[in-house]
């Protein structure tokens, strides 16, 4: 049986262990933010963190996990605060439809953490692989360097 932790709780899903990780993610487990995109591992939107690192979820079976710590898009939060670039993404009103949202904060969240000073070029070369339709990037490049910034631009 696969065991996981996710945002911090111990899980043991009963899924197939080929199951993609998203669908246990938004099932069972209840956390809404990864979303389904293209489910080929090309858009980004299913994105969660992987004892750290970005990973795709739709294409991630759920054997390949096992005993690893996955951090979605609600595990960000802290005691009910939002992360920093949350908050950032929040003040710069950094999404439209939000369809994208959530797997372009997991991985600002990831360049932050090995890279908390990021230049502009470095941004847009960390989002590249995120897909967003509804043109808010320098929203959303203004949002990442804000939330480096400690909130303040
Ligand atoms: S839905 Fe996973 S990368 Fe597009
Ligand atoms: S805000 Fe709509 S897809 Fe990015």
């Amino acid at each position: 049986m696969v065991a996981l932790t996710v945002n911090g709780t111990r899980h043991e899903p009963t899924s197939p262990d080929d199951t993609p990780l998203l669908s246990v993610l938004r099932g069972p487990l209840g956390l809404s933010g990864p979303r389904f995109g293209c489910g080929l591992g090309m858009c980004g939107a299913c994105l969660v963190l992987v004892d750290g690192r970005p990973m795709t979820s739709c294409d991630t079976p759920l054997w390949s996990v096992d005993g690893t710590a996955v951090t979605t898009v609600e595990g960000l939060a802290t005691d009910g605060a939002p992360h920093p670039l949350q908050q950032a993404f929040l003040d710069e009103q950094a999404a439209q439809c939000g369809y994208c949202t959530s797997g372009i904060l997991i991985r600002a969240a990831a360049l932050l953490d090995e890279n908390p000073n990021p230049d502009e070029d470095a941004v847009v070369a960390a989002l590249d692989e995120n897909l967003c339709r509804c043109g808010v990037q320098r929203r959303v490049v203004r949002a990442v360097l804000r939330a480096a910034a400690g909130g303040q631009r």
